[in-house]
């Protein structure tokens, strides 16, 4: 067997399971769990409908590369939403489309790590800490060294990007980046991509900008700036070094569907697309059609954050007063501080209120005795409102009865 599997760390999930075994929570109370972060909104009829209607596409092997629609329709969002410029983007050549950003990232770190023999210091992937656990993995089976950034509330839940010493980013070969966050909801500030890019040229490294909640914000006059709009302003029209994560299943409610794109340099696309031939994850054209639908409409992505907005303003309503937690800057996340460590919490709130969460340790690694997921919990608020407020009320009635 492949001796790197062994370096895996156990899901969140399956520690989180672990944690709560034997707890026996009230039976009369419902269970609400705001542990998993799996869109709950109605997923668009329309998008259903371009599925069905397509099923005779069942007898067709679908390419890897996908269909010039597909592209052309992905294209046209990142000129709309990225300001990226009229023919910046070429659908031919600097779009390719996923099924969802989960395999691609893992896949796509795959095909950028050079692997180094044992005499030689393997190289780095950078990322955020907390962080989705699938950069972790990838980084590992790829046979590269996860490097962890901390995440930290003084530096506005961002890594500090100005602190790390030229000797990692000399041995990085691959800087992943997401924004908003998962957990924190954190946006990396425009300015700061730009001096990401800067450093990707300087020391030759791959930006891997996960923004698969990228559509989940406030303030429908203020988009979040992704890593795209910052080669726009750059005037980088060839996205050199830049890969951009996007999905369908946070911004459309559709995590069934499997749908996403990558997006940007067209030379690492194009040992991407070698690479995933060989992986053989080409997307159904069922599922391309129906995400051409997806990506061409707008109305119900707003729909979606106007219910996420009412969700975030209840929930905080409640809690404001009794827990150390802010509204985020975009994701569907809250990312609490919590009174007694982490795990404890979670642990004593499913007990007496039968309300599950995920300690932020489990998000994160310590690193030098620092862990930045230490003392928070991650809540999603993807439940219908009604559920999400009970939630609320509960966890205010198990702090206030402390
Ligand atoms: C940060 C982050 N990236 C990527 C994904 C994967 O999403 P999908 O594969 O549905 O696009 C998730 C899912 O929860 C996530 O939280």
């Amino acid at each position: 067997m492949n001796d790197a599997l062994n370096q895996l760390q156990p899901y969140p999930f399956e520690k989180l399971r672990a944690l709560l075994a034997g707890a026996q929570p009230p039976s009369e109370k419902k269970a609400i769990a705001l542990s998993i972060g799996e869109p709950k909104h109605r997923s668009p009829a329309f998008v259903a409908e371009a599925l069905s209607a397509n099923l005779d596409q069942l007898a067709v092997y679908p390419t890897t590369l996908g269909i010039p629609a597909l592209r052309e329709a992905i294209a046209a969002w990142c000129g709309r939403r990225f300001g990226v410029p009229a023919g910046w983007l070429d659908p031919a050549r600097h779009v390719l489309p996923v099924n969802g950003t989960r395999e691609a990232l893992f896949a796509f770190t795959q095909a950028v790590v050079n692997r180094v023999d044992s005499s030689q210091e393997p190289g780095l992937v950078v990322s955020p800490n907390p962080f989705y656990q699938i950069y972790e993995g990838a980084a590992l089976l790829a046979g590269a060294q996860p490097h962890y950034l901390a995440c930290l509330q003084e530096h506005g839940f961002n890594p500090d990007f100005d602190a790390v010493p030229s000797e990692i980013w000399r041995r990085c070969q691959l800087l992943f980046l997401c924004s908003p966050g998962n957990p924190t909801g954190a946006l990396i500030p425009l300015e700061t991509l730009k001096k990401l890019i800067q450093l990707a040229d300087e020391f030759d490294f791959v930006i891997a900008a996960d923004e698969c909640y990228s559509e989940l914000y406030f303030d429908e006059q203020q988009p979040p700036a992704g890593l795209l709009s910052a080669c726009a302003e750059l005037g980088r029209s060839d996205f050199a070094r830049c890969v951009v994560f996007h999905s369908l299943s946070k911004r459309s409610n559709l995590p069934g569907l499997r749908s996403g794109f990558v997006a940007g340099d067209a030379d690492i696309l194009k040992s991407f697309l070698l690479y995933r031939t060989y992986h053989g994850c080409a997307m159904p054209v069922q599922t391309q059609l129906a995400s051409v639908a997806a990506w061409n409409d707008e109305e119900h992505v707003r729909a979606n954050r106007a219910l996420y907005r009412e969700k975030f303003a209840a929930v905080l309503d409640i809690l404001g007063g009794v827990l150390d937690v802010q509204r985020p800057d975009g994701g569907f996340y809250l990312w609490a501080k919590t009174p007694v460590d982490d795990e404890t919490f979670s642990r004593e709130l499913f007990a007496r209120e039968h309300v599950t969460v995920v300690p932020g340790s489990y998000l994160s690694r310590s690193v030098d005795g620092l862990n930045p997921g230490a003392n928070r919990v991650r809540m999603a608020l993807v439940a219908p409102l009604a559920e999400c407020v009970e939630a609320a009320e509960r966890i205010r009635s198990f702090l206030q009865n402390d």
